[in-house]
């Protein structure tokens, strides 16, 4: 496989990783102090699995050697949004918000192992070369597109909004 072609994947594990280091960094956190680094996950995750769903796993499916893999990585995606929005609903400082985190942090973890050992391996079996490049090449574009949309729309967009009205009211 092309050096390039790798890229994909090194990109898809360096956000793995990134989340595991957040995830651990908010399970050793004060209660007071869980909120930040759980916006940063939040954004983060959501980020990552609309890259894997609008690239990756919709070119995998069609496959039927692969159909099984996506379709149970495609259900972990959707159980992590949900434990994700029962988090958002419930008190950041309460005993049940860790527990419903634990779920979380034990399900991405198995959800990273299943992508790098089954999925990432196997599919370059049906995947070309260009195939990944241009994969890389998009994740690469969306995800600064994405994360500058974020910025805009949340905290620190609301914070420069909130500076042009106090200049310019
Ligand atoms: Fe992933
Ligand atoms: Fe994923």
């Amino acid at each position: 496989m092309a050096q390039q072609a790798h890229q994909f994947f090194e990109l898809l594990k360096k956000d793995h990783r990134r989340a595991e280091q957040l995830m651990q960094q908010i399970s050793a956190a004060s209660r007071d102090q869980r909120q930040q680094p759980f916006s940063t996950l939040h954004m983060e995750l959501a980020a990552h699995f609309q890259i894997e769903e609008k690239f990756f796993y919709p070119k995998l499916l069609p496959i039927e050697d692969m159909k099984a893999l996506v379709e149970d990585a495609l259900d972990e995606h959707q159980t992590a949004k949900d434990l994700i929005s029962q988090l958002e609903r419930t008190g950041f400082a309460s005993e049940e918000w860790l527990e419903i985190f634990e779920k979380l942090d034990e399900g991405i973890r198995h959800h990273h192992e299943d992508e790098e050992q089954e999925i990432f391996p196997r599919c370059t079996q049906f995947l070309k070369d260009q195939d990944l490049t241009d994969m890389a090449r998009k994740s690469v574009q969306e995800k600064e597109q994405l994360l500058a949309r974020t910025a805009r729309t949340g905290s620190a967009g609301m914070a420069q909004r909130k500076r042009a009205r106090e200049i310019h009211p």
